[in-house]
């Protein structure tokens, strides 16, 4: 009889928080380095579930859960930010290494004070005003066009929307938030950028996100992104800039706006593996899970470049459907040349959810382009129901 326990193969155990499909991705990163992954979550049928040496259901905000789950580990990461920082803090102060630190997770938590961030480090981003309530956003209807934001518990557009006009103020949110200018920007881009404990820094070159017209949804994402070298310069700088002045150790995807003048904004960052950088996986010579791995565990970095122009498809749950996930159109899909499909095991398909992604690489750039829409057009994610 084997013990299964004398095939662990690496002393230090990352632990995880969240295990939906970027944990899922890091396990499969993690593998190839022999690095043994714990994963918290709670869903039970979560994407990491079947991958993780240890696998616990429980809740990501309960500071005990999460205190006796990071106990067992020797360095603790997140897939998602809103998780319980006071456990993570303790576990911190006694020794576990935690990245990004709790602090990052905190400031990110809430974009109101990430956009206090920017202000007082002079990192461009759009004009802004806090705002306590609906009330107090009404009060400010001279600052319109404008985007209202949650300053709490808002992700993938939900607690993001434009007021255009007066006629908007009713819809306003009425819980802490903030009213952002509303920027007619040219293009949306992200630069990722991964820093170790040594201090060793490493940027990836800048992508170019589509997002979905209604459901606020990156639904397409090209690499590399079509602005001039200087801008690129200046988006990488920006990025670096703010991984060290938050002193930050792991991945950063910066999500900024290009102005028509040629301006950059920074919109809002997230300090782990991102949607900006799943072509990676393929298209890059080290991947952003990989990175956050190298990163987190203090490894030497990997090159960053992009080794074929990428298009990434985000495969979004089909409208009208909701129950267990039928895929359509995969076998075409499959046949084509540079494709790269990737599902991310969640039994239960509802409208928007992210169930999967593609990345198709080709080295003519308007052939991605055209490719990745009739993508997007064959593979859908349908349910039996
Ligand atoms: N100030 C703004 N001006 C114009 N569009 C914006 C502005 N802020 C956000 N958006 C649009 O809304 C999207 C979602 O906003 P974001 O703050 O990134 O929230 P989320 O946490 O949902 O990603 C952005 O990617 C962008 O397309
Ligand atoms: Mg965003």
């Amino acid at each position: 009889m084997v013990n299964i326990k004398t095939m662990q193969t690496n002393s230090r155990i990352l632990g995880v928080l969240g295990g939906g499909q970027l944990g899922r991705m890091l396990i499969q990163s993690a593998i190839n380095y022999n690095q043994d992954i714990h994963i918290l979550d709670p869903d039970p049928d979560a994407p990491c579930k079947d991958f993780a040496r240890e696998f616990t259901v429980g809740s990501l905000k309960d500071f005990d859960t999460v205190y006796a789950f990071g106990k067992k580990c020797d360095v603790i990461t997140v897939e998602i930010e809103s998780v319980n920082t006071d456990a993570l803090e303790r576990l911190e102060q006694e020794g576990k290494l935690v990245y990004p630190q709790p602090h990052i997770l905190r400031l990110i938590q809430d974009k109101r004070a990430q956009k206090e961030f920017y202000k007082t480090n002079e990192i461009p981003t759009a004009d802004f005003i806090l705002t306590e309530n609906k009330a107090e956003v009404i009060q400010n209807s001279d600052f319109l066009p404008a985007v209202n934001k949650l300053g709490k518990d808002g992700y993938d557009g939900r607690g993001v929307q434009v007021l255009r006009s007066a006629d908007d103020l009713d819809k306003a949110f009425d819980a802490p938030g903030l009213l952002e200018k509303w920027i007619d920007f040219e293009r949306e881009i992200a630069v990722t950028v991964a820093r170790n404990a040594n201090g060793d820094l490493a940027v990836y070159p800048s992508v170019e996100c589509a997002f979905h017209p209604t459901a606020n949804l990156v639904e397409f994402l090209f690499a590399p992104a079509d602005i001039t070298d200087e801008i690129e310069k200046k988006a990488c700088e920006i990025a670096r800039q703010i991984i060290l002045r938050l002193n930050m150790v792991g991945i950063l995807a910066v999500e900024m706006f290009v102005t028509k003048e040629g301006e950059i904004l920074v919109n809002e960052i997230a300090p782990r593996p991102h949607n900006s950088g799943h072509h990676s996986i393929e298209a890059n010579f080290t991947s952003q899970f990989e990175q956050h791995l190298r990163a987190v565990m203090n490894w030497p970095l990997g090159n960053t470049e992009l080794r074929c122009p990428a298009a990434m498809i985000n495969l979004l749950g089909e409208e009208g459907f909701t129950g267990p996930v039928v895929v359509e159109g995969k076998d075409e899909v499959m046949a084509e040349k540079g494709v790269y499909i990737h599902l991310y095991g969640k039994k239960i398909t509802k409208p928007f959810r992210k169930m999967g992604h593609v990345t198709l690489l080709d080295d003519n750039v308007d052939n991605l382009k055209k490719r990745a829409q009739r993508i997007k057009d064959l593979l859908k994610i349908k349910s039996t129901l």
